[in-house]
């Protein structure tokens, strides 16, 4: 069975002030820590083996996610003592794995709901060294452009142009085959983007692409994070309220909002299309519209936040 390594190490500039404290992949998003729905993305494909490549906060990851039996799954921590990039961030996790399976590597910041397990069968059908989920999106500027053949093989890598050559992206979830590991130098700053995947691809290394165009979302920005969690919670209902978490009946969640565990709302709050992390409380009647309220804010009594972000007593308007 294919093991998965989580690239979750990088320091999510775009996100500041959340990602101050927070690693971007511990935010929350619809009631859970991202690497959490990412967890559960993968035991759904049947994967139990997670080894986490930390770097930029590492000592956030252990304290909730421990050695994973509370998800049945087993869980080791890679620790960068500074960032390899994601390349030597795969090499460094790859330690820990003694296996001849299929590896599994997730951007961390990536919610998808691709079908893991046919993207996992095509790689293997095809003995293939590296498979690229690849989706489209409207704006490929920010990603990075990967044109395939008729048959399905990577022709090209380019991280990050100005004139992407096609609208058809690496969504940031790769299945490889062990053997590509050797391709990457040991403990040494290396982007697979940058520089292993244009190489495989010009050495005739057989990288293919795997093409679905299910949900997805790079959560790296303040708007796709804001608008994710709202359209998670949304499949569920108009908003969500972790199991421990008290509400008082008077307050009004609405528009996709979360409240995460351990909150209190107290009476008469407004809480629309926002996201409340953990050990929150929330001051009576209290609005909050379209805002990130990080774990552990008291929000006082009657206080009006909007399209802001809260974190470390500080409130920062959304860029
Ligand atoms: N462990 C570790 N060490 N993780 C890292 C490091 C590092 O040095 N650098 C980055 N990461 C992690 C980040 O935490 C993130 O989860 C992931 O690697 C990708 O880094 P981002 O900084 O979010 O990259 P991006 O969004 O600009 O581009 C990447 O994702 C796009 C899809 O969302 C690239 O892979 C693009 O090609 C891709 O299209
Ligand atoms: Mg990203």
């Amino acid at each position: 069975m294919a093991t998965a390594i989580l690239l979750v190490g990088g320091y999510g500039t775009r996100l500041m002030p959340l990602t101050k404290n927070t690693p971007k992949p511990m935010l929350t998003v619809a009631g859970i820590p991202v690497t959490e729905h990412q967890l559960n993305m993968a035991k759904a494909a049947g994967i139990t083996q997670i080894v986490l490549a930390t770097s930029y906060l590492s000592e956030l990851f252990t304290p909730y996610f421990g050695d994973g039996s509370k998800w049945g799954m087993q869980i080791q921590y890679a620790v960068e003592k500074t960032p390899l990039g994601t390349g030597g961030a795969i090499r460094n996790a790859a330690k820990l794995i003694n296996s001849s399976e299929s590896i599994v590597i997730l951007n961390g910041d990536v919610l998808s709901s691709h079908n893991l397990s046919e993207q996992i069968r095509q790689h293997e059908a095809n003995n293939a060294d590296v498979t690229l989920h690849l989706t489209q999106v409207e704006d490929a500027r920010a990603y990075g452009c990967v044109p395939t053949d008729s048959d399905g093989r990577v022709t090209d890598f380019l991280e990050k142009m100005d004139n992407p050559v096609t609208n058809q992206i690496n969504a940031g979830c790769y299945v490889f085959n062990p053997r590509v590991l050797s391709s990457i130098p040991i403990d040494a700053v290396v982007s697979v983007e940058r520089e292993t995947f244009p190489l495989l691809v010009k050495n005739g290394a057989a990288v293919y692409g795997y093409v679905e165009n299910a949900y997805w979302v790079d959560i790296g920005t303040p708007q796709a994070l804001m608008k994710a969690s709202v359209e998670i919670v949304k499949r569920h209902g108009d908003f969500l309220i972790a199991a421990n978490s008290v509400v008082d009946p008077s307050a009004q969640l609405t528009g996709g909002s979360s409240v995460a565990p351990g909150c209190q709302v107290a009476s008469g709050a407004r809480i629309q299309s926002s996201i409340i992390e953990s050990n929150c409380f929330i001051g009576a009647n209290a609005q909050i519209i379209n805002s990130f309220v990080s774990r552990g804010t008291k929000v006082e009594e009657g206080a009006k936040i909007e399209s802001s972000f809260v974190a470390n007593q500080e409130i920062v308007p959304i860029p």
